[in-house]
């Protein structure tokens, strides 16, 4: 069950190839009994994220729970309820779960709002283990931004034993110091990077301190549900291994192996990391390293006497079961992200130092919602009851291929709802081939995903929330 760590150099290039699945069928089509329901209500609570003695802040949550953590067994057939407690319409979605579309919680392609003191029951197979998340999915920025988001965990009862299984959630929230929001949103975050929070927050506290049996095994399921920062996920004084990726296994990779000893993650997406404790009383740090000033969100101190015989290889998750596109007969699309001003400028034919090209950029970075495209087509929030055509219109059963092009300044996790995608290549090399339901794409790079197409109309989206809000967002309708 232990498998032999990979090597550098062989980790990134020759990255074993996903198996091949039997089937293309997206989720179960046997008729649904539901083996777990729950209500989940959104609403206000407070929670101290200034600290202790500082004043607290009203966040939104579901239950009265801040970041809310739901763990299930593989296999169970949940009936969730949402109930909506806020004065304002929402949704909700569960990010990363291969579903009937019609559960997909996104108003207006697959629901109607659900207004204030309204609710929507969703019906969702639970197949695939890992690590997941939910949240609203209409005005994200302002709901999730003010902490709507919680975890879902799917237990697989394979897993190898883990001393110690953790859910690190990080998010960034926008404080003022009397502890309100500062605004979530501004035109200057919206069309470049996204507008950033101030106080950094594991869980809802600055750090997380852990401890675990000298030599022991640790499981981290580390989420971004930030709005908008990219993060650099590494770990200090342990052999760290990444072990998943948005919840699907992959065969163990050194975290030393990785470009930067680091994990790049945007908004939504999730690791599973599997750490090794030293024997000789080391710290362990774990840390987003993205930025200069690292931000050390978890340390971790052995307890007891050393195991007599600790592992050496990494603990290997049960490679996940999901359908894997046939590449030779893979129906290809490439879809080119850009700033919408750009797209404008060259839609004009002039060159970028034109003064009606310079015009034409400043009028669209000052007070309008639209920043970005997909594929030249622009969905902005304002404007979702103007749908605009599906980005594609494909058949079910059937394998794609889809090259993502980022002709921008900045990354952008591109997710696609209600599928588990093949990460297939980056053209920058950058990336081991792994299942995935969000994908960072990187300024310059094109990546390649694939995937067998489930039967529904889905949203295709950079989850850096600001930006699916100013345009970034398109749809796959599959018949
Ligand atoms: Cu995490 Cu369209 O969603
Ligand atoms: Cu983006």
């Amino acid at each position: 069950s232990r498998r032999a760590f990979l090597r550098a150099g062989a980790a990134l290039g020759a990255m074993a190839a996903i198996a091949p699945s039997r089937t293309g069928r997206a989720h179960t089509p046997e008729p649904f009994v539901p083996t777990r329901t729950l209500t989940l209500t959104s609403g206000e609570t407070e929670l101290h994220l200034l600290g202790p003695d500082k004043p607290a802040t009203r966040v939104y949550a579901y239950d009265g729970q801040p970041l809310r953590l739901l763990r299930m067994p593989r296999g169970t057939r949940l009936e969730a309820t949402y109930v909506n407690g806020l004065d304002e319409g929402s949704s909700l979605h569960f990010h990363g779960i291969r579903m009937p579309n019609e559960y997909d919680g996104v108003p207006p392609l697959t629901q109607p709002l659900v207004g204030p003191g309204e609710r929507f029951v969703h019906r969702l197979p639970l197949d695939d283990p890992g690590t997941y998340f939910f949240h609203p999915h209409c005005d994200e920025t302002g709901q999730s931004g003010r902490g709507l988001v919680g975890t879902l965990i799917v237990e697989d009862e394979r897993d190898p034993p883990f001393d110690l299984d953790e859910v690190l959630c990080l998010k960034d929230w926008r404080l003022d110091d009397d502890g309100s929001f500062l605004e979530l949103t501004e035109p200057s975050g919206a069309s470049k990077a996204g507008t950033f929070g101030q106080t950094r927050r594991v869980n809802g506290v600055p750090q997380l301190e852990l401890t675990a049996p000298a030599g022991g095994d640790v499981r981290l399921r580390i989420l971004n549900v930030d709005a908008s920062r990219v993060m650099g996920i590494g770990v200090e004084g342990a052999k760290a291994w990444l072990i998943a990726v948005d919840g699907h296994a992959l065969d163990p990779i050194l975290l030393d192996d990785l470009p930067d000893g680091i994990w790049r993650m945007g908004p939504a997406q999730r690791i599973d990391v599997h750490l090794r404790m030293p024997t000789d009383g080391a710290p362990v740090r774990v840390g987003d390293y993205a930025a200069a000033d690292i931000y050390y969100f978890a340390s971790l101190a052995a307890s007891g006497t050393p195991k007599a015989h600790p592992g050496e290889g990494p603990l290997a998750l049960p490679r996940a079961e999901l359908p894997f596109p046939d590449l030779d007969s893979a129906e290809f699309h490439s879809f080119t992200l850009q700033q919408a001003t750009d797209q404008a400028v060259k839609q004009l034919g002039l060159p970028p130092d034109d003064p009606l090209s310079k015009a034409l950029v400043a009028s669209f970075c000052v007070g309008a919602t639209t920043y970005w495209s997909i594929g030249q087509v622009s969905w902005a929030t304002g404007n979702r009851l103007g749908l605009p055509p599906p980005l594609a219109v494909m058949n079910e059963g059937r394998s794609y291929r889809i090259q993502i092009k980022n002709e921008t300044r900045f990354s952008h996790p591109m997710h696609l709802h209600g599928h588990a995608f093949a990460v297939l290549s980056s053209s920058k090399g950058r990336l081991p081939q792994h299942f995935a339901d969000t994908v960072l794409v990187q300024p310059n790079e094109a990546v390649e995903i694939g995937f067998v197409a489930a039967q529904g109309d889905w949203v295709f989206h950079c989850h850096i929330l600001e930006h699916m809000e100013t345009g970034m967002m398109g749809w796959f309708r599959v018949i």
